[in-house]
C-alpha cells in the first residue's frame, strides 16, 4: 500500500499531480486558489469550457505549467458543502484517477471537517484499489505517495486511515479471489498469518474438531463439499481492555446452493458469499492495529455450499452448537445454518456485544437495494450503536424489523427449527429470527449485506467487486466499546 505524508504548502511542495477541491460555481477551495494564482486566468474559462463547475464529482486534468513544481493539475469538484462522506467520495474519485502517477500531492484534507486527513487517506487509498493479480497486462497502480500539502498533524490521523484502508483492501482481496483458492484451509491460514503479524491469539478447527465441538450446522452444510471446513476464533485481548464485543462472519467460500442448486446466471458472485467472514479479519486486524482498548473476538465458520455425494439432504436435521435442531427445507439457506454454530459459540463467551456479518439472503437485496445493508437487532440501545458508527463509517445501514410475529414461519415438525420459510415473502426477517435463537440473552445485531458486499460497477471509492462492506462499521463500534 502506498504511503500517506505531509507536506510543505501546496506552492513548495512537489509531485506528479497536484490535487485540489473547487466548490460549486467555481469557488476555489484550499490550495486551489494558490495553483489558479500561478498558473493564470485562462485556468477559470478553460475550466468552464471543460463544462467543469465544481459540481460533486466532476474532474478536469490540466497541464501544471512551468510555473509549478507539478506535471499536472486536477480540480475535483466538491459541490456546495461537503460532509465526511462526501470527502471520502470525492478523495476516492481522486484516488482512482491518479493511479498512473507516482507522486500525488493534495489539499483536501484542508477543507475544514474533522478528521479530514482521516477520511481522505481512506478515502484515496480505497479508491486506488485494485484486484489484478490474475491479469497479465494490468493496469497497475503506480502511485507510491500521497503526500498532503500543508498538513500540521492537527486534522486527523493518517495512521487511522491506513489501518482502516488496509484492512478493507485485505477483506476485498479475499472477497474478490476465486473459490477455487481460498478454500476453508488456505483462509484459515490466512487468518493465522493476520494473527501472527497483528499479536492476535487464533484458534482453528479442524473437521474433526468441528465435530466433536458440536458445530453440527457447520458440519453439515460442508458435508457436500471435497475441502474440509474450518472454524475460526480469532481474538484481540489488549491489557487493561474492559468490555468485550463479538464478530462473527458468515464464511461461504462458494454456495452453490448444495442439492438445492442455484441457476448457473450470477452462480460465479457466489466466491463473495465469505464476505461476512472477510470483513471479522478486517476488522480484526484493524482493530489490532490501531491498539484500540477492547476485547474483540472474531467467529469465522467457514466451508464451501457445494452437492457432492455426502451433501446435506432436504428433509435432513442437524443439531447446532447449543444443542438446537434444525431441519434442512432448502440447503441453499446454509448461511444460517453456519452462522447458528458461530453464534452459539459466541454467546459462550459472554461478550457485551455480538455483531455477526452475513451476505444472507437475496431477499434482503430485493427489500433495500444493492447499496443498504439491513439491520436486525431487538434492541433499541445496540440499535442506535450500529446506526451510529455505520454513520460515521459512511456505510449505509437500514434498521428492518425482527417481527416476532413471523417466528411461527420456521417452526418446523420434525425439528426446532426449520431453515427455510413457510411463507414466500420477508426472507431476510425469517432469517435473522433464525439466527436469533442462537445468541442467548446476549445483546446482538445481524447485518445482512448481501447487497452491498459487491459493487456492480465502480463508483467514487469502491471499484467493481468485492467492497469490504462492514469492515468500517465494524471498526467504528470496536471504537464507541474501547475504553
Ligand atoms: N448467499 C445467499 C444469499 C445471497 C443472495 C447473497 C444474493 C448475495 C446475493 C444465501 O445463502 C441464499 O442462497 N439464501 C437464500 C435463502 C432461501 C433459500 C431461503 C435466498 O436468499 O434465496
Ligand atoms: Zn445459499
Ligand atoms: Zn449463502
Amino acid at each position: 500500500m502506498i504511503d500517506v505524508v505531509a507536506g510543505s504548502d501546496i506552492r513548495e511542495a512537489s509531485g506528479d499531480v497536484a490535487v485540489a477541491p473547487v466548490f460549486q460555481d467555481m469557488v476555489w477551495g484550499p490550495g486551489a486558489t494558490d495553483l489558479v494564482e500561478v498558473m493564470g486566468d485562462w485556468v477559470e474559462s478553460y475550466l468552464r469550457d471543460q463544462d467543469f463547475n465544481g459540481k460533486v464529482g466532476q474532474i478536469a486534468i490540466l497541464p501544471g505549467g512551468d510555473a509549478l513544481p507539478y506535471g499536472r493539475v486536477m480540480f475535483v469538484g466538491i459541490g456546495k458543502e461537503i460532509d465526511a462522506e462526501g470527502l471520502r467520495r470525492v478523495s476516492g474519485i481522486a484516488g482512482t484517477t491518479t493511479t498512473k502517477f507516482d507522486q500525488v500531492v493534495t489539499t483536501l484534507h484542508q477543507i475544514g471537517i474533522d478528521d479530514a486527513a482521516e477520511l481522505v487517506t481512506v478515502g484515496f487509498l480505497l479508491g486506488q484499489y485494485r484486484f489484478n493479480k490474475y491479469q497479465s497486462e494490468a493496469d497497475l497502480v503506480k502511485t507510491s505517495r500521497l503526500v498532503l500539502a500543508g498538513w500540521n498533524g492537527e486534522v486527523g490521523s493518517v495512521a487511522a486511515g491506513q489501518a482502516i484502508a488496509s484492512s478493507v483492501y485485505l477483506a476485498r482481496d479475499l472477497v474478490n479471489e476465486p473459490a477455487v483458492a481460498k478454500p476453508p484451509v488456505v483462509l484459515a491460514e490466512k487468518a493465522e498469518e493476520i494473527a501472527r503479524s497483528h499479536g492476535l491469539t487464533i484458534q482453528v478447527y479442524d473437521e474433526c474438531e468441528i465435530e466433536a465441538e458440536g458445530f453440527g450446522g457447520l458440519k453439515g452444510v460442508s458435508l457436500g463439499a471435497d475441502n474440509p471446513p474450518r472454524m475460526v476464533v480469532l481474538r484481540y485481548e489488549p491489557d487493561g481492555a474492559t468490555r468485550k464485543v463479538a464478530f462473527v462472519g458468515k464464511g461461504i467460500v462458494f454456495d452453490s446452493g448444495g442439492l438445492s442448486i442455484k441457476p448457473a446466471s450470477g452462480m460465479e458472485n457466489m466466491k463473495t458469499d465469505m464476505s461476512g467472514a472477510a470483513a471479522v479479519f478486517g476488522a480484526l486486524q484493524a482493530v489490532a492495529k490501531l491498539g484500540l482498548s477492547v476485547n474483540v473476538i472474531g467467529v469465522t465458520p467457514l466451508t464451501e455450499n457445494m452437492s457432492g455425494g455426502s451433501a446435506v439432504r432436504p428433509g435432513d436435521v442437524l443439531r447446532a452448537r447449543n444443542g438446537k435442531t434444525m431441519e434442512v427445507l432448502n440447503t441453499d439457506a446454509e448461511g444460517r445454518l453456519v452462522l447458528a454454530d458461530g453464534l452459539s459459540l459466541a454467546a459462550e463467551e459472554d461478550p457485551d456485544l455480538i455483531i455477526d456479518v452475513a451476505t444472507l439472503t437475496g431477499a434482503a437485496v430485493v427489500a433495500l437495494g444493492p447499496k443498504i445493508a439491513g439491520l436486525f437487532t431487538a434492541d433499541d440501545d445496540v440499535s442506535d450503536t450500529v446506526l451510529a458508527a455505520a454513520g460515521r463509517a459512511g456505510e449505509q445501514i437500514w434498521r428492518l424489523p425482527l417481527e416476532s410475529g413471523y417466528r411461527q414461519f420456521i417452526d418446523s415438525d420434525v425439528a426446532d427449527l426449520r431453515n427455510a420459510s413457510t411463507e414466500r415473502y420477508g426472507g431476510a426477517i425469517t432469517a435473522a429470527l433464525f439466527l436469533s435463537e442462537f445468541v442467548g440473552d446476549r445483546p446482538w445485531a445481524h447485518l445482512d449485506i448481501a447487497g452491498p458486499a459487491r459493487a456492480n460497477k465502480a463508483e467514487h471509492y469502491l471499484a467493481k467487486g468485492g467492497t469490504g462492506f462492514a469492515v468500517r462499521t465494524l471498526i467504528e463500534i470496536a471504537r464507541a466499546y474501547s475504553s
